[in-house]
């Protein structure tokens, strides 16, 4: 990808966008059989599955916790979800993805109902546009909710960051690629907890304060979009 001129120009981004804008969302809860549950997302270009299996017993069993279920969860790129093949298999960012997706999702569940459990996350990637990790968490609690996990509340999040010296909300490929500062973000919406926040790049104390709260911001509205979502699925239609 060639780095553009500019990344703003008059106000607005490279796909028209104003700095404080989502780009499109959409999610479908309830999209594959073989899943206790499952969520599909499309954020702009990025398009994400995740299936949850369980709470079931944990196998190998040396896993277990005798006093408490484990949340295990598995992000993974397909080969022709990014411009250059991506290598098939687990990788260090892999892994690092999978595990701060565990930590984010982790105190919204009532892990220790389900002693010597498991509950599987597999989040699939189809294609990347930056801000996977956050459209895969979006997608993995309404997936942990379609499969009727208890929970205290969704998880919802999104990427904020800085380009040519302006604070924008949720990042696409070039944003991420050329911009100073890429800071994802996941909270718990209703209690305003933070449970994921990663940085790469720099801000100073007040640049952090204004694009944080605007993470708060767009979290609200996709955390809308996530209820609708579920909602959806689980209306009562007319006549039935
Ligand atoms: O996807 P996210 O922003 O959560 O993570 P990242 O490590 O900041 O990656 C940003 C973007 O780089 C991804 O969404 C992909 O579009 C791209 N990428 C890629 O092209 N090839 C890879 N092996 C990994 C990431």
């Amino acid at each position: 990808m060639e780095k553009p001129e500019k990344l703003l120009i008059d106000g607005k981004r490279l796909d028209g966008r104003a700095p404080d804008e989502l780009r499109p969302l959409k999610i479908k809860a309830g999209v594959l059989e073989r899943a206790d549950g499952s969520a599909y997302v499309e954020l702009g270009n990025n398009k994400v599955f995740a299936a949850v299996y369980g709470p079931r017993e944990m196998h190998p069993r040396h896993d277990q916790q005798p006093d408490s279920a484990v949340l295990r969860c598995r992000y993974s790129m397909a080969p022709f979800s990014v411009e250059d093949r991506k290598r098939p298999g687990p990788d260090r960012r892999s892994m690092e993805i999978s595990k701060v997706t565990r930590e984010a999702l982790e105190p919204v569940l009532f892990l220790e109902l389900y002693p010597r459990s498991v509950i599987d996350v597999f989040i699939e990637v189809l294609q990347a546009d930056a801000g996977t990790r956050t459209a895969g968490i979006n997608a993995a609690a309404v997936a942990l909710a379609d499969a009727g996990v208890p929970m205290r509340d969704l998880v919802s999040s999104v990427a904020v960051g800085k380009i040519d010296g302006t604070i924008i909300l949720d990042l696409m490929k070039e944003e991420d690629q050329f911009g100073t500062t890429d800071m994802p973000v996941a909270i718990i919406p209703r209690k305003k907890v933070v449970t994921l926040l990663q940085m790469d790049g720099h801000f100073t104390k007040e640049e952090f304060k204004q694009a944080l709260d605007l993470a708060f911001k767009g979290c609200e509205k996709i955390y809308e979009v996530q209820r609708q979502a579920l909602k959806e699925k689980y209306a009562i239609k007319e006549g039935e």
